[in-house]
């Protein structure tokens, strides 16, 4: 693992705009993986300032997103599929017919799932696969649990995850109790990943990620036998580490 220590979300979200825009530069035909939340928020809006001086061209990219709630629909304001035109694709050159995310709606979930892994896998592998971090480790909606999910799977969302999206609802019971999700295996297969935390409330997580026991109760930490990832993590998220005289 690669750890980059930036000040703070601002410097967090320069420094991972630019990895993803020399990926893209590189490899103009880039499928990546895509995140929402607020993490990546800033790192969206750094790209659409680069695209729209030129720097970067989305033409020919592919994006494929980590997870979307169960039962929104993808033009609810809350839907991942909405945050996603709206923090990113409506700004770039992206095609949309190359913008993949779970269908909400789908209520039968073995179909859904299975639909999603056929996506994943006729793309190819993930060239940058983009993560936030949850509070309890979880990435994408890869929840604590006894066991790594696989493949992309329906979730029971924890209280602590529902509590902390419930910034983005009217209300927290608004918030839905279930998502699809990009599973353990999808997430690991990808070429490189590239994880990005910010502030105290992901401090424990963040120094878990790095220096805990390989554990699905706290599924970040599975990352550390991927053998290309990128984190990058501003003071605050850094505080537990620090703390523990790890850095
Ligand atoms: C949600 C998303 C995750 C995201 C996490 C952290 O649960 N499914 O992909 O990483 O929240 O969100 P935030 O970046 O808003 O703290």
């Amino acid at each position: 693992m690669i750890l980059y220590q930036a000040k703070d979300y601002k410097d967090m979200s320069r420094k991972a705009a630019n990895i993803i825009s020399a990926r893209v530069i590189l490899k103009p035909n880039s499928v990546l993986g895509l995140a929402t939340g607020s993490s990546p928020e800033g790192t969206y809006k750094q790209l659409i300032e680069w695209y729209q001086k030129g720097d970067i061209d989305f033409s020919s990219v592919k994006a494929v997103n980590l997870d979307e709630y169960k039962g929104l629909d993808k033009d609810s304001d809350q839907s991942y599929a909405y945050f996603m035109r709206k923090n990113f694709f409506d700004h770039i050159n992206i095609d949309l017919n190359n913008t993949y995310i779970p269908n909400g709606l789908e209520e039968d979930e073995e179909k859904e799932c299975k639909r999603y892994d056929e996506i994943i896998e006729s793309l190819g592998e993930v060239d940058l696969q983009l993560l936030g971090i949850g509070t309890n480790g979880h990435i994408g909606f890869n929840e604590p649990d006894t066991c790594f999910a696989k493949g992309t799977h329906c979730v029971k969302l924890k209280e602590e995850t529902i509590r902390a999206n419930a910034r983005f609802f009217e209300d927290e019971n608004l918030v839905p109790k279930y998502a699809y999700s990009m599973g353990i295996k999808n997430i690991m297969n990808a070429k490189q990943v590239l994880l990005i935390a910010s502030g105290k409330s992901k401090a424990n997580a963040v120094y878990e990620t790095l220096y805990g026991d390989i554990r699905p109760e706290v599924p970040s930490t599975i990352l550390q036998l991927h053998k290309n990832v990128i984190i990058i993590a501003d003071e605050e998220a850094l505080s537990v580490v620090k703390e523990k005289g790890l850095l």
